[in-house]
């Protein structure tokens, strides 16, 4: 018999990339052959999100795009959006079945039984307050170079605009035990680089019995053999204690950026926001930061147009983002999510002003990413070299490990190779240049 064909789609942040690609793994391992988008496919999952309204939008679409892609296909809805918004999912003609961020592994299970059974199925539950780590031991399928780790999911900081402790449920972490052995078996499987990646990965193991944390499971998994590189993920200002700065500033394989979320450089919007920190606070946090991992590339999320921000507590904003000149900005327009405290608030900002705040500082972001990325002209580099770029040439593409994206002509026997890249020049905010030497 043919094998099935299983077809992942997936929005959102780094975590539900990491757990469709766990997914991807748990199919396969069951027989399924797993294919790309683009091709027809027997069941189709589309792990979905709900952080804006045009996450929602961009859900219900590929959905809609699943059921018409194949009539005869099995569909099968999971994610953020199937957790908090299941009847709209289910209003949608042509899903089978949907499973929101619980239960997620077990979605074989849950296809297979639903393609014998007859009838739409409904398999979302809630959270727990006492929820445990949801466990996985399958190797998820990635591909390059670099491979995402999960080590936490759900959060308990309810920022008044957020959604995601809805979604996700309470802080839990992964065993320290669990981690190591997953991140032993990506070595082992090639993969050069470990980013570890979650909700809230700055709560590590507060949940935990005994004294867990972020700085000791980085120390541990710094040790593994052969492992080159380790990136965080997105961590709270609040979260980067001293010992956390210890560990990273001592840490040969440290890869030298962070991803520090700010959302407002005003501070009655963080306050309103519910964000636990003042600018002065964030600001003094980095230049500790600064001092003690020089080259730091520092990267950062902000929100406009929330309630009530007026135009002087934008060009607050605006100040205080050039103050710190990050190397990297994403930039969201606040969207009201229904449920959080934010989306009754006062003085809602009206979509063209959102629209205006959020062009200026997308071109201000291009700017400094820019800035940051000629800084290093005339300098040698370490790049994990990660792939062949389509239709230019033999050039090949690597990250630098403060995250500065790296062009050069090369070969493909240096994929997942660490080389010694002279960088000569900046396009946008790519360094090109050549490589002169091989590290490892
Ligand atoms: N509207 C717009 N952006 C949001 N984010 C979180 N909630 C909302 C919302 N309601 C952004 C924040 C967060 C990032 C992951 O998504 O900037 O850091
Ligand atoms: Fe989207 Fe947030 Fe869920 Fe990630 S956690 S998928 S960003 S809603």
């Amino acid at each position: 018999m043919e094998k099935k064909r299983v077809l992942i789609t997936t929005l959102g942040c780094k975590v539900n990339q990491y757990e469709s690609a766990v997914l991807a793994g748990l199919f396969k391992k069951r027989g399924y052959q797993v294919v790309e988008s683009g091709n027809i496919a027997d069941v189709y999952i589309i792990n979905t999100c709900t952080v804006t309204h045009l996450s929602d939008r961009k859900s219900r679409q590929l959905i809609r795009r699943a059921v018409t892609a194949n009539r005869e296909a099995f569909i099968a809805v999971t994610g953020c959006y199937a957790q908090v918004a299941p009847d709209k999912v289910l209003e949608i003609p042509g899903v089978d079945l949907i499973v929101g961020t619980k239960d997620r592994y077990k979605l074989v299970d849950l296809v297979e039984r639903a393609i014998k059974g007859r009838g739409q199925v409904n398999a979302v539950r809630n959270y727990k307050v006492d929820e445990e780590f949801e466990e996985d031991s399958t190797l998820p399928l990635q591909e390059r170079t670099r491979a995402f780790l999960k080590i936490q999911d759900g959060c308990n900081n309810f920022c008044t605009y957020c959604i995601i402790p809805f979604t996700r449920g309470p802080r839990r972490s992964r065993q320290p035990l669990k981690v190591i052995e997953n991140a032993h078996m990506l070595v082992a499987a090639g993969f050069k680089e470990i980013v570890l990646t979650g909700i809230h990965i700055g709560a590590y193991g507060n949940d935990l019995a005994g004294d867990v944390t972020l700085a000791g499971l980085f120390s541990q998994l710094a040790a593994i053999p052969g492992l080159l590189r380790l990136r965080l993920g997105s961590i709270e200002p609040n979260d980067i204690t001293p010992e956390l700065v210890n560990t990273l500033s001592s840490s040969p394989i440290f890869c030298r950026h962070l991803h520090v979320p700010l959302q407002s450089g005003d501070d009655q919007v963080l306050q309103r926001m519910g964000r636990q920190y003042t600018t002065s606070e964030y600001n003094r946090l980095i230049n500790v930061l600064r001092q003690n991992i020089p080259g730091l590339g520092l990267s950062t999320d902000i929100m406009v147009g929330f309630p009530g921000e007026t135009s002087e507590q934008f060009d607050n904003t605006c100040r205080f983002i050039k103050r710190i000149a990050f190397s990297r900005l994403h930039v969201f327009k606040y969207s009201p999510r229904q449920g959080t405290p934010a989306a009754n608030f006062l003085n809602q900002v009206e979509p063209p002003v959102k629209e205006e705040r959020s062009h200026e500082l997308i071109k201000m972001g291009h700017q400094l990413a820019s800035k940051f990325a000629t800084s290093f002209i005339g300098q040698d580099l370490e790049v994990l070299v990660e792939r062949l770029l389509e239709g230019r040439g033999n050039n090949y593409e690597g990250f630098t490990g403060n995250y500065v994206r790296s062009v050069f002509p090369g070969d493909e026997g240096l994929c997942g190779k660490i080389v010694v890249f002279r960088a000569e020049k900046v396009r946008g905010a790519t360094l090109e240049g050549k490589v002169t030497g091989l590290r490892y």
